[in-house]
């Protein structure tokens, strides 16, 4: 398939400037296989849920948020771990895109890893991802894992991924992804 072109769309669930979940997010762009591109959405514009604004008609963020995951082939989203679980601006991303009509994370191929400063590189946090997606029958690729523990000693100042065993592991997560969304289209 010389011509595919997979859009991947990357959602980090931390707005800070200097998140390394957003540097790693950035460092994947580096490490594609052919025949695959990434675009990083923003979640930041999105207001808190509120299913009265839903029903009043989407704000413009979410219009645009719902639309981009829509139309991509694969979502890659990078996550911090705040106390044990997806922090709240992610869920709420998630929560925006999941509300009927046309819940955009069905049948949508997604790729998780974790980025945090503690040793365990987001391990708890993952699974409650992987639960909340699976909810919304997202096919979440099941491996490999990717945590980035200790992530203060693995990017520099200016937030590049310098750690090679960690861009080694980012690099078989995407390549995984591709043959991830392969599968998960030639199924429908
Ligand atoms: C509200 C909050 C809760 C946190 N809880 C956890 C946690 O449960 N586990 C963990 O490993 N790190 C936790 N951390 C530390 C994050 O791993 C660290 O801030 C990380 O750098 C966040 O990702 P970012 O760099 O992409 O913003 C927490 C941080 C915040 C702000």
């Amino acid at each position: 398939m010389a011509d595919t072109n997979l859009q991947v769309l990357g959602i980090c669930g931390s707005l800070r400037k200097a998140s390394f979940n957003m540097a790693a997010l950035r460092a994947c762009g580096e490490l594609l296989p052919r025949g695959m591109s990434l675009r990083i959405t923003s979640i930041a514009e999105l207001p808190m849920f509120n299913q009265d604004v839903f029903d009043a008609g989407l704000p413009d963020p979410v219009k645009r948020f719902r639309s981009e995951v829509a139309q991509a082939d694969g979502l890659l989203i990078a996550s911090p771990e705040y106390n044990f679980s997806v922090s709240g601006v992610l869920k709420n991303a998630i929560d925006w895109g999941s509300r009927p009509p046309n819940q955009v994370f069905q049948e949508k191929p997604v790729a998780i890893f974790s980025a945090t400063g503690g040793p365990l590189g987001g391990a708890r946090v993952q699974y409650d991802l992987r639960r909340i997606l699976g909810q919304l029958v997202a096919h979440v690729q099941p491996k490999p894992e990717v945590f980035i523990g200790a992530a203060q000693s693995k990017f520099d100042a200016q937030g590049k991924l310098t750690d090679e065993t960690t861009r080694k592991f980012l690099t078989e997560l995407l390549a995984g992804f591709k043959v991830w969304i392969e599968r998960m289209h030639h199924h429908h």
